[in-house]
């Protein structure tokens, strides 16, 4: 049995297979659309989201399964004060496959640990979020026709964002990533990560002004700043507006470089930038649903012929 904690659980060859086979999904719903039917899914959400839960309750829902599950801490057994490894042992015996996220980093792992059926890790903390990762992946992936040889620009909340952490990890296996770290001083991605990059000769880059290297980027992956991460509220008020992507900073941009954000957005992408042909934000939330099909079947060990 499988569970997905971290991008890394998945050789390179294999995420190639997965992003095969959410392709296929995308071109031929018809053919997944039985392919879970018997089969339930719970989603296990101890802290607050509406994208990544609905995208995995229509993701098995698209396959002909059902759901099931609870949208926050305080309606579920933990208010008692149950934990996940006993959490896990229940669920276990209501669904085939769990998708969890717990404010606290390692949670989903402790309840994989216990687990009878494969978990997904759907955000821990401030840690990492496979299956946001795997999305990123997969859009530009399917955009771009590559996922190598590319400056990558992250941009805003760099020390709490995890989708930032868990896609930084991912991308350190292809070839020729240069990335560039755009962030305040305060925000700056972890020195674990820095370290990490150093350590396999991978070139960074760390700016303040998202002006002085915009033009270089081919991929631009915006990110709101953590509210909820926060020690205090001052410091978030003094940095949530730092970063605000208009027309006028797009007009410096390449003509095919591509904006990704993991969502929500707050203020930091501007709308009049949504229309712009770059702007695959909303096309990224497609391929999410795609992804996580095609990680359930792979899970699962559904295969469709
Ligand atoms: C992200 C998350 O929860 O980390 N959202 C998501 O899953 N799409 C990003 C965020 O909350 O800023």
């Amino acid at each position: 049995m499988r569970h997905l904690m971290n991008p890394l659980d998945f050789t390179v060859e294999e995420l190639d297979s997965l992003f095969d086979l959410a392709n296929d999904i995308e071109k031929n719903p018809a053919k997944y659309a039985h392919a879970c039917e018997g089969k339930k899914l719970a989603t296990c959400f101890y802290e607050p989201s509406t994208h990544t839960r609905l995208s995995f309750e229509s993701a098995m829902l698209s396959l002909g399964g059902q759901v099931l599950g609870f949208s926050d801490a305080g309606s579920s057994s933990a208010s008692k004060g149950e934990s996940v490894s006993d959490t896990i042992r229940v669920i276990s015996c209501f669904a085939d496959i769990c998708a969890m996220r717990h404010p606290k980093e390692g949670a989903p792992m402790v309840a994989a640990e216990k687990s009878s059926i494969p978990v997904i890790n759907a955000g821990d903390g401030g840690h990492q979020h496979p299956t946001q990762t795997l999305t990123d992946l997969l859009t530009i992936r399917s955009l771009k026709g590559q996922l190598g040889n590319f400056t990558v620009g992250l941009c805003g909340d760099l020390k709490f964002g995890r989708t930032v952490h868990s896609l930084i990890n991912a991308l350190v296996r292809y070839p020729n990533i240069h990335f560039i770290f755009i962030s305040p001083p305060e925000l700056r991605v972890p020195d674990y990560i820095t370290d990490m990059l150093q350590e396999r000769n991978i070139s960074y880059e760390e700016v303040i002004r998202l002006e002085d290297c915009i033009s270089k980027l081919d991929l631009l992956y915006m990110t709101r700043v953590q509210r909820e991460r926060f020690f205090n509220e001052e410091d978030y008020v003094r940095l949530k507006d730092f970063y605000i992507l208009n027309k006028a900073k797009m007009e410096l941009a390449k003509d095919n470089m591509l904006i990704l954000h993991p969502l929500p957005r707050v203020n930091e992408i501007s709308v009049e930038v949504d229309d712009d042909p770059r702007a695959v934000y909303f096309k990224q939330v497609q391929y999410g649903v795609y992804v996580r099909m095609a990680l359930i079947l792979t899970l699962l060990g559904i295969t469709c012929e």
